[in-house]
């Protein structure tokens, strides 16, 4: 997609956004897609990373990382929970695709799906990688998934922007790709424990009530802390046998 597209698929948005779901000026697509959002977190998102793609294009920027290596410090945590070759695997909040690139370099080929909010994250993706599929929409709202169910569902950097009730919708979104993982989920999030974490406005999940939590919901379910000061991963499997595939110890 050349920048003047990628500007006026974000001023669509943006108009779309002011009109809210009665906008006839704004792309089908992006108008389509604003109607769907639940509220203002997700339209907050959109907007958000509409404009950090735009303005950085292909960069650990646009996805909000200080760098590319703790972007990948973080899929190298979530590929830990177990995922192997031939694995089906739905990312959630998948970006530009970057993980597939991830994957492919570390040698691990999996049947990748990605499910992204934000409309030209998923362009972007599928730009980049035609071979993948990628949707836009969110597992709470209803996303039309290629498959019922996945081995795996991991999420990268999702909860971060999130203002209202931010606990309970981590949660329901654990909860909704519990509901479609054989194997497990892995996920992670700004943690409590890191310095400063209550001067940002970004959302800090609490890693030891999470993990309690997520222990109530599964039979196994695992914290780590050791890869990145503000952050936290926690992996939840379905069964035990899964748990054997973790391919981290404390
Ligand atoms: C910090 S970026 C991380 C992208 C990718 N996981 C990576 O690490 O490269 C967060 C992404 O999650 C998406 N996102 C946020 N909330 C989402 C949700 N509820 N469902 C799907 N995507 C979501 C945003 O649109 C954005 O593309």
């Amino acid at each position: 997609m050349t920048s003047s597209s990628l500007r006026s698929l974000f001023a669509d948005l943006r108009l779309s956004l002011r009109l809210g779901s009665t906008a006839r000026a704004a792309a089908p697509a992006v108008r389509e897609a604003v109607q769907r959002v639940s509220h203002d977190d997700d339209r907050h998102t959109i907007t958000h990373f509409s404009r950090l793609l735009s303005r950085h294009g292909h960069s650990h920027a646009a996805l909000e990382w200080n760098s590319r290596e703790s972007q990948e410090r973080r899929f190298a945590a979530l590929a830990d929970v177990g995922l192997g070759a031939g694995d089906t695997l739905l990312d959630v909040g998948c970006g530009i695709g970057d993980l597939v690139a991830w994957l492919e370099r570390a040698g691990l080929a999996l049947d990748y799906t990605g499910v992204d909010l934000t409309p030209l994250m998923v362009e972007t993706a599928q730009a980049r990688f035609p071979d993948r599929a990628f949707l836009q929409g969110c597992l709470l709202n209803g996303v039309a998934l290629p498959r019922p169910r996945f081995d795996w569902v991991v999420a990268s950097g999702i909860f971060a922007h999130r203002r209202d009730r931010p606990d309970a919708y981590m949660r329901a979104m654990i909860e909704a790709m519990l509901a479609i993982a054989d194997k497990g989920v892995a996920v992670n999030s700004l943690s409590l424990k890191a310095e400063y974490a209550h001067r940002w406005t970004l959302y800090h999940a609490d890693p030891d009530t999470t993990l309690a939590w997520a222990r109530e919901r599964v039979p196994r379910a695992v914290l780590r802390e050791d890869y990145d000061p503000n952050d936290f991963t926690l992996y939840l499997y379905k069964s035990e046998e899964a748990a054997r595939g973790l391919r981290w110890a404390p």
